[in-house]
């Protein structure tokens, strides 16, 4: 268990005055998916970029774009995330009054949907639309920021996922306050994708960022 496991480095924790180059770093490092937090002061309290800068730094790797909104509404906007180079697009549970209706959206864009849980928001929430689902994104802290503390009772809801979407292929991502301390237990919980924004980018070096992931890989291992 855990040989496979997908590191999604998020770059909300990266320099934007180099959006681009970080990303070629942190790939070089060995990141195996480049993690977006797209924010609108609305769903949630901060603020961070759209689908102009995504498209900016797009032709910067060909590594696949894990983009997280954290949007309010969701749907008017979905289009201009595909249109801008993103692989997989996931929509909040709560920021959408018809979940299913955003997630048929996306796979009719062409593109992987995934679906994300604030802590409080119950596995229950998701049950009727597993077979619309390619990822179940669950937060480990409350979105909105990089380097908050990792929420010890998300782990029993990892499990709980785990066993309710059974033998569908759905990826089990975890986003906050991953690092090589918070990772094994989540591993075996049956997370399978690693989203970590500070602990990848501690250091501002390539060399930190390779180090940072293998430390979080053999974690997983
Ligand atoms: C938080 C974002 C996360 C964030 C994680 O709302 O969704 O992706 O960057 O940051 P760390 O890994 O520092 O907790
Ligand atoms: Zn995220």
């Amino acid at each position: 268990m855990g040989s496979d496991v997908i590191i999604a480095p998020s770059v909300l924790s990266a320099d934007f005055s180099k959006l681009g180059d970080e990303i070629e770093s942190v790939v070089n490092a060995g990141a195996d998916w480049i993690h977006l937090d797209v924010m609108d002061g609305h769903f949630v309290p901060n603020i961070t970029f759209g689908p102009p800068i995504i498209k900016a730094v797009r032709n910067r790797t060909d590594k696949v774009f894990d983009c997280h909104l954290m949007i309010e509404p969701c749907d008017p906007f979905l289009n201009a995330f595909a249109d801008a180079g993103c692989d997989i697009i996931t929509v909040h549970a709560e920021a959408t009054k018809h979940l299913d209706r955003s997630l048929q959206a996306i796979r009719a864009l062409g593109k992987k949907a995934g679906v994300s849980l604030n802590p409080s928001t119950p596995e229950s929430a998701i049950e009727y639309v597993l077979d619309r689902l390619d990822l179940i994104l669950i937060m480990t802290v409350n979105p909105g920021f990089g380097g908050q503390a990792f929420i010890d009772a998300m782990v029993e809801k990892v499990a709980r996922v785990k066993a309710m979407i059974g033998d569908r292929p759905i990826d089990i991502e975890i986003d906050g306050g991953v690092s090589p301390k918070t990772t094994p237990q989540l591993v075996k919980a049956g997370a399978n994708v690693l989203v970590a924004g500070s602990a990848v980018f501690k250091g501002g070096s390539e060399e930190h960022y390779r180090d940072n992931i293998t430390a979080i890989r053999n974690a997983a291992t």
